[in-house]
This record gives C-alpha cells, structure tokens and sequence, in this order.
C-alpha cells in the first residue's frame, strides 16, 4: 500500500504550550482514516497544518507525493478540506457555490460544469441546484459543503467533524455518501470525537490525547487488543441482596459494575468465570436470569487508553501541562 500521507515527528507550540509532542502516522492511499480523540487532544491543531493553514514548530509532513514545507502548493491543489461549520456562501445557490469553488481552484468552467452536475446527482441535491443556501436545511448545507470539497476532485479529503450535531437521518445519509466517495477513490481523513462515527466508517483509528497518538489500528484490531473489556454481564433476580465484594473477589474478575438489577463483571477470561458464577450462585441460593459475554466496544477500547472519556476539556489538560 502506498502512503499518500506521512507525519514525521510533527511538533507544536502555541507559544510555551505544547498542543503536539512529536507525532507520527501514515494514511494509506484509498483508505478512511480516522482521527480520534477528546476535545483539545490536538486533532484540529493537525489538520490545519496538513492543510496549509498553520505552521509546525518542528517535523515533517509528505503528501500525495510533495513536501508540505517545501511544495505547499503542490500539495494545496491534491487536497480537499470540509471544516467543521458548513460554510457555503448563504446568499449563493447550491450551483453557485460549487462554482464559485471550482473557480478558486482555477479549474476550467466546462470541467467545473461537468462535476456540478456529477456532485448535485451524487449528493442528491439535483432539486435543490438553485435554491439558496440559506434555505437549505442543517444536513442539506452538510452535503452542499462536502461537495464543494469534492469539486476539485481531490485525492484526498479531510472531513472534521463531519456529522457532529445532525439528525440520525442526514448522519446515515452522508456517512453512506462518505463510503461511496471513498470506493470511487477519493482517500478520505476524518476527524471526530465520536465513537460511533469512527467505528462505523474508518478503517483504521487513530486514538489522540494531549497532544500524542496512543494507538493506531483498526477498529476490530483495537477491541480485541483492549484488555480490561471483555466482560461477562449477569441479570440476577434478587441483586440488591447480593454482596459486590463477593463478585469482586471471584478469580480473573478485575472490576465490577452494578446497574438496575445487572452486574457487569470485567474479565480478561470469561471461560474461567463463567463456572465460578455458577457456583456462586448455586451456593447462595441465587438465581442468574441471563447470562452474556459482552464484547468490548471501541468506547471502552479508549477509556482503557486514555483512562477516561469524552468530557475532559481543554482547562484539564493545561493544568496536567503545568505539573510536568
Ligand atoms: N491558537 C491557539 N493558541 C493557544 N492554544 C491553542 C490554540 N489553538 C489550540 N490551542 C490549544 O491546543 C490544544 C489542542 O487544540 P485543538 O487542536 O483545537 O484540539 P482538538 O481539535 O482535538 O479539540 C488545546 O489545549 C487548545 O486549547
Ligand atoms: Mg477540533
């Protein structure tokens, strides 16, 4: 597989803070990449210096073939980016904007003709060609602006964010349209504090904190690798008179968690568990309802990495900055 990006040691300092410590990575030509991790881990930071619009302190960056601090340009023209707000013009239709775009790459009108109409079929806005931005509603601009990033037809396309704060509805849509742009060959990078997004369309993940890539794998290969997740959930019909110690100490259990009338017992071995849970029920007279071997998920896959969820901020982490 060839790479079509690779970081080298990229380093960043907002003046004495350190938003990236020496990351490196390599996206794969024709995949969907992920980059994944909490609010202030450094993802946008990335993103807009692959995108030309910040400069490193110090490292690398190679795509489609040029070097970033050498051939921004070069680079500038295989590249497409779709932030995070939507930002089409609002008083401009949907035609309007994907030309006005096309234009800033200084293509040629016939060729920017040819991939409206290409764009507007694909991304099922050919009803809405000119209607104005500003009519069209929240997941309608999402599609609007992610065409806009096509119209060049870009080897390469950064999503950020790319479905944060839609309906289900417009989510499945664009994801779906997300994957059918890459099967046509478009390479594309997305970046998202969602689980989920991540789960469902990336082929491999990057997990992102403070400003470092602590894993990088599939999605498959990161929740067998997660250790603590695995876990054997029980339904007991009498829970509130069960002792939870008494589950805690049970052989290979490492943590236990208790929720309307079902535990949840962490093991990085259920074959084991599962006879011992028998007996102890059997012995104090207990009756097990249900029984499952729960799977980890990519949630807990990123708990067990960077050892907490989704909610810490960017105060959070200046204060750790500071005790180092
Ligand atoms: N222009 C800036 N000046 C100072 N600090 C910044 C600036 N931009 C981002 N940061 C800090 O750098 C860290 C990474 O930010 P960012 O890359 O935006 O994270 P993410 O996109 O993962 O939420 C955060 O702690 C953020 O507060
Ligand atoms: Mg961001």
């Amino acid at each position: 597989m060839k790479n079509i990006v690779e970081v080298e040691n990229l380093t960043k300092y907002y003046k004495k803070f350190r938003a990236l410590n020496s990351v490196s990575f390599s996206v794969e030509e024709g995949e969907i990449f992920g980059f994944l991790g909490p609010n202030g881990a450094g993802k946008s930071t990335t993103v807009r210096i692959l995108n030309t619009l910040l400069l490193p302190t110090s490292g690398r960056v190679f795509m489609a073939g040029h070097d970033l601090g050498k051939e921004p340009y070069e680079v500038k023209a295989r590249i497409g980016l779709v932030p995070e707000i939507s930002n089409p013009y609002l008083e401009l239709s949907c035609y309007e904007n994907l030309l006005f775009t096309g234009r800033l790459f200084g293509m040629k009108n016939r060729d920017i003709r040819s991939e409206i109409d290409n764009l507007l079929d694909f991304f099922e806005l050919e009803s809405k060609r000119n209607v104005k931005a500003e009519f069209l509603s929240k997941g309608l601009r999402r599609r609007l602006t992610i065409a806009m990033g096509l119209i060049n037809r870009p080897k390469l396309l950064f999503l950020d964010e790319p479905v944060s704060g839609l309906d289900i509805q417009s989510a499945r849509l664009i994801k779906r349209l997300i994957r059918e742009a890459n099967e046509k060959g478009t390479t594309i990078f997305i970046t998202t504090h969602q689980l989920n997004v991540a789960n469902d369309l990336c082929d491999r993940i990057a997990i992102i904190q403070d400003g470092e890539i602590k894993a990088l794998d599939s999605p498959d290969r990161l929740k067998k690798a997660a250790k603590q997740s695995q876990a054997v959930e029980i339904h007991l019909d009498k829970l509130k008179d069960v002792d939870i110690k008494e589950l805690k100490s049970l052989k290979t259990v490492e943590r236990v968690d208790v929720n309307k009338g079902k535990a949840k017992l962490f093991t990085e071995h259920p074959e084991i568990l599962y006879p011992l849970l028998i007996s102890w029920a059997e012995k104090n007279n207990i009756r097990i309802e249900i029984m499952n071997t729960l799977s980890p998920t990519l949630e807990d896959v990123f708990i067990e990495i960077t050892g907490k969820g989704f909610k810490k901020g960017p105060e959070g982490q200046k204060k750790r900055h500071k005790k180092v």
